[in-house]
């Protein structure tokens, strides 16, 4: 891609990578991919803000090149260590040796871990500003939004807030970089939230902490790391994150997650039965297979709706791995407070239903209730199993 001008004297040099497909050697971006926006302010000083992942140098740094001579660059803003976004960063020191690097007291700490580096580096305060001629950057404090480190930079004059991994999301940038170039929003907006639920969503309180921070400045354009930059309507993936901070703590989306795991298909009859149920009283429902369907995509639907209903059988007494897999990674990301309802198939002496338990009982899930078959169900279990959905779903839609 191509350096964009975003504002007089800023640019946008992003690199979009189709080529990993474990986001932090874990979340699935195959399909998605994702993209590394870094962005450089051309003042009599010259800032360079965020990096990007270490295999995408030849284009980054040609990029770079097209606008401004590497060497002669004053500084690099580090907003976040993590190194999708600080890989570059060793390279970019024999490039522009003079730079100064900038960030949090803690990134300082941290720059030696990762990278051995010490000299020609400055921690800057919380609300300090940094003049650099016509623009000047400041910094504001914005810990664990993602890591400890994390600080967002706000270009004072044209309003633009360089924010990092926060208000970003999966997805390659498909030609346009801008909210108002973009024909598939809602694309962005889907990624943007199983980005949240997947790396965000357990430090939620501090986002919250970060956008009331925010709330004293005027926003312009927002221009994340990751994924498009908002300048049509900013707001709107301010709101987002608000919104979905927020379901840490308040009341979710009324609808009701299915998650199931079958061996032989007998689960799955049921699983059916009970979809049916709740279908039939219009709340939304998402159903997924969790032996094929890789948790990151289950997340999103755990992290924003309200209850959860669990199909799995019993495996060796307990519950079959790839439901409990799913289950324990929502409790690790802080999915708490749901309401919850269980349907399984046992061979002989069951066991599912008291690990079950044992794994939400941490995240604070009320069990509304549980109904259990032996093998195959009958027709007769079959109707039961329709009905049992079709309750649970009246009574999140009553306690809504
Ligand atoms: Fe985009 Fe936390 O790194």
């Amino acid at each position: 891609m191509s350096p964009r001008e975003i504002k007089p004297g800023v640019y946008w040099i992003g690199v979009n990578d189709r080529t990993t497909d474990l986001f932090e050697g874990l979340w699935p971006i195959s399909q998605e991919g994702v993209s590394y926006n870094s962005y450089l302010v051309m003042g009599e000083k010259k800032a360079v803000i965020d990096l990007a992942k270490s295999s995408t140098a030849d284009e980054y740094f040609s990029q770079l090149e097209e606008i401004t001579d590497i060497s002669q660059i004053d500084y690099v803003v580090v907003n976040h260590m993590e190194p999708d976004h600080s890989g570059l960063l060793r390279t970019f020191r024999r490039l522009a040796p003079r730079a100064v690097i900038l960030g949090s007291a803690k990134t300082q700490e941290m720059l030696s871990g990762f990278f051995s580096i010490e000299d020609r580096v400055r921690a800057v305060a919380d609300g300090e500003t940094l003049p650099l001629g016509q623009q000047s950057l400041r910094f504001f404090s914005t810990p664990f939004v993602h890591w400890p480190e994390t600080i967002m930079t706000y270009e004072t004059s044209q309003r633009i807030l360089f924010s990092c991994d926060g208000f970003g999301g999966y997805g390659t940038i498909s030609g346009g970089i801008y909210d108002d170039e973009c024909g598939h929003l809602g694309f962005y907006e889907r990624e943007a939230l199983r980005y949240y639920s997947n790396i965000v969503a357990n430090y939620s309180s501090r986002v919250l902490d970060a956008l009331a921070k925010l709330a004293a400045i005027p926003i312009d354009i927002v221009a994340p790391s990751h994924g498009l930059i908002w300048r049509r309507d900013p707001q709107c993936i301010i709101q987002l994150y608000k919104k979905w901070a927020e379901y840490a703590s308040n009341k979710r989306e009324p609808g009701i997650t299915l998650v199931y795991g079958s061996m032989y298909g007998h689960t799955e009859k049921m699983m059916n039965a009970v979809a049916q149920g709740i279908s039939q009283t219009g709340i939304p429902l998402e159903i997924f297979d969790a032996a094929r369907t890789h948790v990151s995509y289950i997340l999103p639907s755990l992290w924003s709706k309200e209850a959860v209903m669990i199909g799995a059988p019993t495996y060796e007494v307990k519950l079959f791995p790839p439901v409990a897999d799913v289950l324990e990674m929502a409790v690790d990301k802080r999915i708490q407070g749901r309401k919850a309802a269980y349907f399984g198939s046992y061979g002989w002496s069951g066991g599912a239903l008291k690990e079950l338990k044992k794994i939400i009982e941490p995240a604070k899930w009320e069990l509304w209730g549980d109904f259990v078959f032996r093998g195959s169900p009958t027709r007769e279990d079959l109707r039961r199993g329709e009905e049992f959905g079709k309750n649970f779903a009246k009574f999140i839609q009553k306690s809504d």
